[in-house]
């Protein structure tokens, strides 16, 4: 298994073909997720079932030749078990009952045990890991202290979330106090996860990008540095992927903080950002998840485009540069996986 091309690929060694795994590969746009989801009543209620998160792990990887199986879960577990309340409506996204809009309510906060408060997500990654039984890796995830910070004090998505960069500027140790205990809380989390079984670690700093760059390295950069070095110490030779969404001013900075690679929007390109962090990490991405509403031959080229642009080095692990929409056709994406497998075949 430590030889499979997805983790080859993470450790910058050479690989047959370069991998593909997709973000949100378990999700909306495949039939058999949706009925899974009926039957579980509501998403949450999927998440909090391993025997239900199993399956729609599962579900693209019977599908597709994908090369890596992403836990299906969501970033919002921890301010979950921190007692925040989460829920996910159809068509309205998550919420949290209790945002956290005051010191006293930060005061109150502690780091979630991932055996006690988190079982179902540990019990979903050994399960997967189980009935995986070596075809391809897994990779487990968690939220970025500012993304989770950012649902935490606003409560539901939101275009600018502008209160949660209000308390930032207004009172930054208090801001500093919720990073803290988010931070310490995901990287027991993602240690925990490889503990049970996760082969590779993913942080989703989704909201990154919406900082100014000073911002970005306060209140982002300086705790995702702190979650990766602290899994080189508690999970030595799992690599971890970090994604800063909308974050291409920082890929230098990003690439420093001891991560194993970084994932990329769709607004860089590939030998750009290759040349920007040379070859001491490995580069996930990074088509427009819009290219697979394109006709099948133009996806080819899309694909043959990027692969192209990565050039013929090792480190590429092929991915979308965000999540796979739900209005996408399954054999759009089949078109693009079997692209990047031929096309990068030597
Ligand atoms: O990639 C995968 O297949 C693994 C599963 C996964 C989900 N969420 C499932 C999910 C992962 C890795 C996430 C991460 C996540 N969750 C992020 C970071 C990645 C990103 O997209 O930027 C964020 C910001 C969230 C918060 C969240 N959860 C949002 C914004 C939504 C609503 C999405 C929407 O389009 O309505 C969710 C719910 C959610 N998480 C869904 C899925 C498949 C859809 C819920 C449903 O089935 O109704």
């Amino acid at each position: 298994m430590e030889d499979h091309r997805f983790l080859r690929a993470l450790r910058r060694e050479p690989v047959d073909c370069t991998p593909v795994w997709i973000m949100r590969q378990a999700g909306r746009y495949l039939p058999e997720y949706r009925s899974t989801r009926a039957r579980a009543g509501s998403f949450v209620n999927l998440c909090k079932t391993p025997e239900l998160a199993c399956e729609v792990t599962l579900q693209p990887i019977a599908r597709f030749p994908l090369d890596a199986a992403i836990l299906f879960s969501d970033i919002l577990t921890i301010p979950d078990a921190m007692g925040l309340g989460l829920s996910v409506e159809e068509g309205v996204g998550p919420r949290l009952a209790r945002p956290v809009r005051t010191r006293a309510d930060i005061d109150r906060l502690g780091v979630p045990d991932p055996e006690t408060d988190l079982r179902y997500v540990m019990d979903a990654v050994r399960l997967i890991r189980r009935e995986l039984d070596g075809k391809v890796p897994l990779i487990g995830f968690a939220g970025s202290p500012w993304t989770l910070a950012c649902y935490m004090i606003e409560g539901e998505g939101s275009a600018s979330f502008a209160r949660a960069k209000a308390l930032a500027w207004d009172e930054p140790a208090t801001m500093h106090k919720l990073l803290d205990v988010v931070a310490r809380s995901v990287a027991r989390y993602l240690a925990a996860q490889a503990a049970a079984g996760a082969q590779a670690l993913m942080v989703f700093d989704t909201w990154g990008g919406l900082l100014a760059p000073d911002m970005f390295r306060e209140f982002s950069l300086r705790y995702l540095a702190q979650i990766a070095q602290t899994i080189q110490r508690d999970a030595p030779g799992v690599p971890l992927i970090l994604f800063s969404k909308g974050a291409n001013s920082h890929l230098e900075a990003l690439a420093d903080t001891g991560c194993a690679a970084l994932g990329l929007d769709w607004t860089i390109g590939l030998d750009q950002a290759r040349n920007r962090v040379g070859n001491h990490v490995a580069l996930q991405g990074n088509l427009d998840p819009a290219v697979l509403h394109a006709r099948p031959a133009v996806i080819r080229d899309e694909v043959k485009k990027a692969l192209d642009s990565f050039g013929p080095h090792p480190g590429h692990v092929f991915n979308l540069g965000h999540g796979i929409t739900p209005d996408v056709d399954p054999a759009h994406l089949g078109v693009l996986i079997d692209a990047v497998h031929e096309l990068s075949a030597h």
